[in-house]
């Protein structure tokens, strides 16, 4: 027998997400939708290090960067074991398992894998973009992945706009970015509208520079957001200001 938790207000953690989800009170949490690190090679990163400057490696995603030491350092790749190790945490926390997580082509099997392993349903949407690159020796990269994981029953929210229950998704990536991986708000949106109740709790733990937390709070949802790099959680911070937001911060 479950007892839920109610988590009065949305909150904005700096620090590393394993932590902070650590203290959450259990089964609290409605709805999961994020977008944590892909895979890197380390040799696109060697590469890359090479051939850029520190400012332009600092925008580019591959890379931590610390604005206290200005220094940059290669992320290593968001490894199996780094998969499982957040995602073992989420059946503590959630009400029922209702997940929507971005991730690479690559990292598709690992979660399904979990979904598995865990008794959990597990579908696969994908985002197309406007194509940019056309390439003569392989598929062109204007699709992203999304899993959903969730419950058997775990149903999703009566839409007007029937649109909503296509796997295929149709959003202009963000053009002016505060976050080298920045999604759009509308994107997220989608998956809170149809995945969570009014006033219910969307957790983010990979939250870069606030898109989910933006898109909970314009549809009256509380959200709970965990960044660990200092100048993106700061971005998260000030974009959340600027849609009027009293934050309580952590
Ligand atoms: C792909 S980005 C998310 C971008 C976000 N969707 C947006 O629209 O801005 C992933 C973020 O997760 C953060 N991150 C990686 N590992 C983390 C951890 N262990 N705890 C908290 N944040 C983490 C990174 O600093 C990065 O900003």
């Amino acid at each position: 027998m479950k007892f839920y938790n109610t988590i009065e207000e949305s909150h904005l953690y700096f620090g590393d997400n394993l932590e902070v989800m650590d203290d959450l009170p259990a089964y609290s949490i409605d709805l999961i939708v994020t977008d944590p690190p892909y895979n890197f090679t380390k040799a696109n990163c060697t590469k890359m290090y090479k051939e850029t400057s520190k400012k332009l490696m600092s925008k580019s995603g591959l890379y931590d960067y610390d604005d206290e030491t200005e220094e940059c350092r290669i992320k290593s790749g968001f490894s199996k074991e780094d998969i499982y190790r957040w995602l073992n945490m989420t059946p503590r926390l959630m009400k029922k398992m209702n997940a929507y997580i971005f991730c690479s082509e690559a990292q598709v099997p690992i979660y399904a894998q979990w979904a598995e392993e865990y008794c959990c349903k597990f579908s696969i949407l994908v985002w197309e973009k406007p194509l940019t690159i056309i390439s003569k020796s392989r598929f062109s990269q204007n699709a992203e992945f999304i899993v959903r994981i969730y419950d058997d029953g775990t149903a999703l929210n009566k839409l007007d706009d029937c649109d909503c229950y296509n796997r295929v998704l149709h959003y202009p990536p963000v053009v002016k970015k505060d976050h080298p991986t920045q999604k759009p708000v509308e994107l997220m949106a989608r998956f809170i509208r149809l995945s969570s109740p009014e006033g219910g709790v969307v957790l983010d733990p990979f939250l870069g520079s606030g898109t989910t937390a933006i898109a909970a709070q314009r549809l009256g949802r509380k959200y709970i957001g965990i960044e660990k790099n200092k100048r993106f959680y700061k971005i998260a911070e000030d974009r959340l200001k600027k849609e009027g937001v009293q934050l309580t911060l952590f």
